[in-house]
């Protein structure tokens, strides 16, 4: 029930080459990005995440732990997991993260990660919270992405994040 090739893109960020470095940990430098996420035991967001140019604090994985409270500006990246009645989508950690207003008023745009086997399902908790938080989706990738969506992310978060964060001259 596929109706997307694996690693198709649907968003604003458009696509060509640039190279990759590896993610870090947050540091106080605020040009660089800053993406908060969440990637479940299976860890295919966090492969993702960790090879992207930018700032990173995963969520827990446990919903027993307390989510980061974030102060500043941030792209937001999380996988689907759906229920087989089509309910659920956006997973209880992301939920309990972005029901703090404090970080979610900083919520900038959404990355999903999901399956295309889900066909219409395919990164919907992306769109849900899109569609909730007023804000872009900004690329959609499969499992743990492709070079390519590497490439594409990285170029394209560092030109949305200085379109959102710099004054223009
Ligand atoms: C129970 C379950 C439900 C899922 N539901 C969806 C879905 O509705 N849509 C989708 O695109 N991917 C879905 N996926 C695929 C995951 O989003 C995908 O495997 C993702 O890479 C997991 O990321 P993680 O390893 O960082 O947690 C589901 C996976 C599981 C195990």
């Amino acid at each position: 029930m596929s109706t997307h090739a694996p690693g198709a893109v649907r968003g604003t960020i458009p696509g060509t080459a640039q190279e990759s470095r590896g993610a870090s940990p947050a540091a106080p430098d605020p040009r660089v990005p800053l993406l908060v996420y969440f990637s479940s035991v299976s860890d295919n967001t966090h492969r993702f995440v960790e090879k992207l140019h930018a700032r990173a604090v995963r969520l827990p994985v446990h919903t027993g732990e307390e989510p980061p409270e974030i102060d500043e500006p941030f792209v937001l990246v999380t996988p689907t997991y759906g229920r087989p009645d089509g309910s659920g989508a956006v997973p209880p950690q992301v939920v309990k993260f972005l029901n703090r207003a404090a970080s979610r008023r900083h919520l900038l745009g959404v990355i999903g990660a999901g399956n295309t086997n889900f066909g219409t399902a395919f990164c919907l908790a992306a769109d849900k919270i899109a569609a909730k938080c007023d804000v872009p989706v900004l690329y959609k990738f499969e499992l743990m992405g492709t070079p390519e969506d590497v490439r594409k992310v990285n170029q394209g978060l560092e030109q949305f994040w200085r379109q959102c964060t710099q004054p223009r001259a």
